[in-house]
């Protein structure tokens, strides 16, 4: 069969226009294993139910890592609400590609790099209205042409519950493995089990389990007050045999860190959350590999990080 193609508009037969198509799918998922070749550990946060602190765990365990001397990339793919910007008060825009034909991601700090469809963006005030294809496009870009580098770990903030997107990150980025956020009460332990099974079905290992909001921080005292019963987080974890990570308290600083562009422990409050969120960066360090063991690419042979197997040895 010799049919036009279909779109009306390229003139080519169909198996032209589609192998070319084909082609191009399979040059972008060579970049992807190339710029993930170079990044050790990949986390993916995630939650069964929305507003649980999925940003701010995500945030603060990449700013935890980079502060210990990790080189960490830090990519939001909440398309519907980015937060990470905010949170870290970042307003650059998209800049030029690089000589690489890559885009630099925003720099935090040295150790920091940071990715989000905000910076994309043109003007982060126009509605995008995202299709299933669309966003796993853009997932998919956000890792083949951003210049990531070599990275201890790439920490990538979802949205709340299991659709495209951790789908997309799980099916692209096949050794991900998954943070799960959960607070104390009764029916986000029943979203928590929901993303478990997720994780179980499509073959994503798990980290572990962090129950965020659990108990409060008296603004007075700066103690620990248990308001609802903490410790379910624990408990699920124990029940599917998970490792748990810690128990984060709600801290009214917490909020202001976040809503002023001020990572939590980015500030020298002394607060049982900052020693808490502490707690899950070690924890989170131990379960994983930690530091990369790749040689570094960038000084070796002077490809920059992106190796031509053809032309360089490193
Ligand atoms: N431990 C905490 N103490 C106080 N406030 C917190 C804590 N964790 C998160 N928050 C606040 O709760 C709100 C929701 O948190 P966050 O945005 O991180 O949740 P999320 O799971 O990413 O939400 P979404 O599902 O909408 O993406 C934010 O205002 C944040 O500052
Ligand atoms: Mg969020
Ligand atoms: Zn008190």
């Amino acid at each position: 069969m010799s049919s036009k193609c279909s779109s009306g508009s390229c003139g080519s037969k169909s198996e032209t226009c589609g192998s070319a198509k084909k082609a191009s799918v399979a040059q972008q998922e060579t970049a992807i294993q190339s710029s993930l070749s170079k990044i050790k550990n990949k986390i993916l946060v995630m939650s069964g139910k929305g507003g649980v602190g999925k940003s701010t765990v995500s945030t603060n365990l990449a700013l935890g890592l980079a502060n210990r001397g990790y080189k960490v990339g830090l990519m939001d793919v909440d398309l519907h609400g980015p937060d990470i910007c905010r949170m870290l008060n970042l307003t650059e825009n998209l800049r030029q590609t690089n000589s690489k034909g890559l885009v630099p991601p925003m720099a935090y700090s040295d150790n920091l790099k940071v990715i989000s469809l905000e910076y994309m963006m043109e003007n982060r005030d126009d509605p995008i209205i995202w299709r299933g294809p669309l966003k796993i496009q853009a997932i998919r870009q956000f890792i083949s042409d951003i210049d990531w580098g070599v990275l201890d770990y790439l920490v990538i903030d979802s949205p709340p519950g299991t659709g495209d997107e951790p789908l997309t990150i799980s099916s692209t980025i096949k050794d991900a493995q998954a943070v799960v956020v959960t607070t104390p009460q009764e029916v986000a332990l029943a979203d928590v089990r929901k993303s478990i099974n997720f994780c179980k079905h499509v073959k994503m290992k798990i980290v572990g389990v962090v129950e965020n909001m659990s108990g409060l921080v008296c603004p007075h005292c700066r103690e620990v007050i248990d308001v609802f019963k903490s410790g379910g987080g624990e408990r699920t974890a124990k029940e599917f045999g998970l490792k748990f990570l810690g128990r984060i308290p709600i801290d009214p600083q917490v909020v202001m860190g976040g809503d002023s562009g001020q990572p939590y422990l980015s500030s020298d409050a002394d607060s049982p959350a900052v020693k808490a969120f502490e707690e899950v960066v070690t924890n989170v360090e131990k379960a994983m590999a930690g530091k990369i063991t790749l040689a570094p690419v960038d000084a070796g042979c002077g490809c920059g990080g992106v190796c031509n197997p053809d032309t360089c040895d490193c």
